[in-house]
Formats: C-alpha cells, sequence, structure tokens
C-alpha cells in the first residue's frame, strides 16, 4: 500500500506528539507539512523533529497550496475543528479530525454532508478503540460467550490537579463530558454494539476544586437491549488512577467480563488486561490477542486502509459513526444542565 501524503495541523501539546512519536513509527503515513500558526511552534518542529523550513506552514491554505498531500490530520483545540475540516474536506482532502469531533452535532452533520458528497474519507481519533482489550470485549458481547449481558459498571479517575493539569485543563468547557469521557461512551457504543436510548446524569464541582465546568459525573445509560451501564468518571477522585479507557466490569447471564486499557506512556498497550469471572468461581485471566498496530497508529492505519480501499475496517470511527457519539456527550450535558432528568438520545441525535 502506498504511503499517504498528510498535512499535520496543530502543533501544541498533543498536535506535537502525533509529530514526534506517531508518524515517524507508521509506515501508512508521512507528513509532508506541518502547520501551525505560531511561529514558535513551527520553530520547535524545525529544531526538535528536524523538519524543513520549506515543509512549515502558518495556514492549512499555504500548505494545500504548496504540496500534493492527499489527507490532513488536524489537530487543533475544539473550537476550531469544524472550520478547518471544511477547508480540507472543500479542498478535496481526507480528513482526519482529533476527538471531540465538533462542537455542536448540526457542524457534525454538515462536514459528514460535504465528505460523503465528495466521496472523502472523513475519520474522528476514536484512538481508544484501537486496543485489545475493548476489541476482544467487544467479540465476547458479540458471541455471547456468557450469554446475554444486563448490567456494565465503567470507572474512570485520575487526580488531575495533583499530577499538575494546571489551569488550562481547569478551564475547559466541560472538561469530563465532552474532553473525556467522549471515549467512554464511543466505547460503550463499539463495545455492547448498539446505541443508548436514553440516560441520566449528574456532574458536580466538588467544593473547593479548581475547575470552572464540572470534572465529575455519574450518569445511568440504558440500551435499547434492556442493557444498563453505570458511568462514573472524576477527574479529581483521590483512589489510585484508572487506565485512560477506565475499568469495565459486564454482568451477563452466565458470568461477568473485567477489562481495563490504554495505559500510560510510553507503553499504552502495557496495560490492557481482561479476566473473567463464572458464576460461583473464582476470577481468571485471559491472554489478550496483541493489536499490532495499536492506539494512534491503529487510528492511522485504518485510515489508509479507508483511503486506499474505499472499505472502512472494522471498528472504524468514521464522522458519520461519530455523530452517535456527540449525541450522548450532548445528551449527557443538557440532563446534567436538567438536575439529572432523563434524556431520550433521539431528542438531541
Ligand atoms: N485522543 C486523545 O487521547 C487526545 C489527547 C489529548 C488531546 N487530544 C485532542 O487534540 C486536540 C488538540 O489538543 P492540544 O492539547 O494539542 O491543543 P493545544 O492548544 O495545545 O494546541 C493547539 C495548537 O494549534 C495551534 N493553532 C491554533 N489556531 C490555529 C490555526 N487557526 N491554524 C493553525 N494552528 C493553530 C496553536 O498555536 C497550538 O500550537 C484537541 O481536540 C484535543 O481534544 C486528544
Amino acid at each position: 500500500m502506498n504511503t499517504i501524503k498528510l498535512i499535520h495541523v496543530g502543533l501544541g501539546r498533543w498536535g506535537f506528539d502525533w509529530a514526534q512519536h506517531i508518524y515517524p513509527g507508521s509506515n501508512d503515513v508521512e507528513a509532508v507539512a506541518y502547520v501551525d500558526k505560531e511561529p514558535e511552534a513551527l520553530g520547535r518542529a524545525q529544531a526538535k523533529l528536524g523538519a524543513s523550513p520549506s515543509k512549515c506552514f502558518p495556514t492549512l491554505s499555504d500548505a494545500i497550496a504548496a504540496t500534493d498531500a492527499e489527507a490532513v490530520v488536524i489537530a487543533l483545540p475544539l473550537p476550531l475543528h469544524a472550520a478547518v475540516v471544511r477547508e480540507a474536506l472543500l479542498a478535496g482532502k481526507h480528513v482526519l479530525i482529533e476527538k471531540p469531533f465538533t462542537q455542536t452535532l448540526e457542524e457534525a452533520r454538515s462536514l459528514v454532508g460535504i465528505a460523503e458528497k465528495s466521496a472523502r474519507v472523513l475519520m474522528v481519533s476514536q484512538n481508544y478503540r484501537f486496543f485489545a482489550a475493548p476489541q476482544a470485549a467487544h467479540q465476547f458481547v458479540r458471541d455471547a460467550w456468557f450469554g446475554q449481558l444486563h448490567t456494565v459498571q465503567v470507572d474512570f479517575r485520575l487526580n488531575a490537579v495533583a499530577e499538575g493539569y494546571g489551569d488550562r485543563h481547569q478551564a475547559l468547557p466541560n472538561p469530563l463530558l465532552a474532553d473525556m469521557a467522549v471515549h467512554h461512551f464511543d466505547l460503550m457504543r463499539m463495545v455492547l454494539g448498539e446505541d443508548p436510548a436514553e440516560l441520566s446524569c449528574r456532574a458536580w464541582i466538588p467544593r473547593g476544586s479548581p475547575y470552572q465546568m464540572p470534572p465529575c459525573a455519574v450518569i445511568v445509560l440504558t440500551f435499547p437491549s434492556g442493557i444498563v451501564v453505570n458511568y462514573r468518571g472524576s477527574w479529581v477522585d483521590q483512589a489510585p488512577k484508572t487506565p485512560w479507557a477506565g475499568r469495565w466490569q459486564m454482568d451477563f447471564d452466565q458470568g461477568s467480563l473485567f477489562w481495563t486499557a490504554r495505559g500510560d506512556r510510553p507503553l499504552v498497550n502495557a496495560q490492557d488486561r481482561m479476566s473473567i469471572r463464572r458464576l460461583n468461581s473464582e476470577p481468571e485471566s485471559l491472554d489478550l490477542e496483541p493489536v499490532l498496530k495499536y492506539d494512534r497508529l491503529g487510528v492511522l492505519h485504518a485510515f489508509a486502509v479507508a483511503i486506499r480501499s474505499g472499505i472502512p475496517p472494522s471498528f472504524f470511527p468514521s464522522g458519520r459513526d461519530n455523530i452517535s457519539t456527540l449525541s450522548i456527550v450532548e445528551a449527557a450535558i443538557s440532563s446534567s444542565s436538567l438536575g439529572g432528568a432523563s434524556v431520550k438520545i433521539e431528542t438531541v441525535h
């Protein structure tokens, strides 16, 4: 498969990490241009990554004019996502956009419409899908190894204040529900193979917390098949932190499945774990089939396969698919603003 030439937009904290750690390890893509509005960010790419000044541009339109790239990868702050995705699609490029896809569902629907009309691949980087444990959990549910699933508990916790995440994180709009839980909502859809019908969410700022919007939430989600998911997420939890995908307990007719995924760097796939417990038995750990291209390398591989073959591979988070993930975020924020009232997902979708 020929490598995909791409323009990378946004060399901030996460965007620079793509350029420094992800592209060099990928044989699916080649970054032929870097874009950032700040000259310091472009200077850092030149100094630390050895990027040629001729590959560095202050705007996406400059980079598009100067290169023959087929694709654009965007790692910008959320308020800029929709406009830059639109510009890239209208220039005929395939687009990979960081999560969360867009600020509003209306923006997301409009971009999906442009991509589909122009037959361009539009993918959202839901990188947590590309790990061994959630992929195995999906198969476990699909093949009904323990019969029907009925209840799921998901816990995500980290003490971001103690870990020094600082002012920028504390000022994020909906730092849990929009910025972090979007990964967990997306995994629920992928692992369970269905979308929730309804949810109730209570989100809060603990007394004395430096967060401007709630870093904590509890959510009950109900699914059309009757499955109930209890989600607890916190950026200010005092207990030992969970891996980034959270800790999952999934209760079936004939037993339970426990799993977690996405550890800290450098070995983000080294904390994937899975175990089972048959009814009235001791837990047994399971060996996971390694995912060779995992995390953002898996995202890039899926992006390249979709572009080259025209057929999105398994677990592909297309822009269209991601509208359903964004709908959960929107419903959770809406329910929380109503003091925890039940919100049907179809009313926001
Ligand atoms: N998938 C994950 O696990 C994960 C983890 C962290 C961040 N992210 C996502 O990555 C995205 C970027 O986050 P970040 O922390 O790197 O943001 P950031 O604020 O650190 O960096 C943004 C960069 O964009 C540049 N920029 C701003 N406006 C621009 C414009 N108009 N044109 C060109 N460049 C411009 C800024 O100069 C800056 O260098 C967000 O969507 C975030 O949610 C995803």
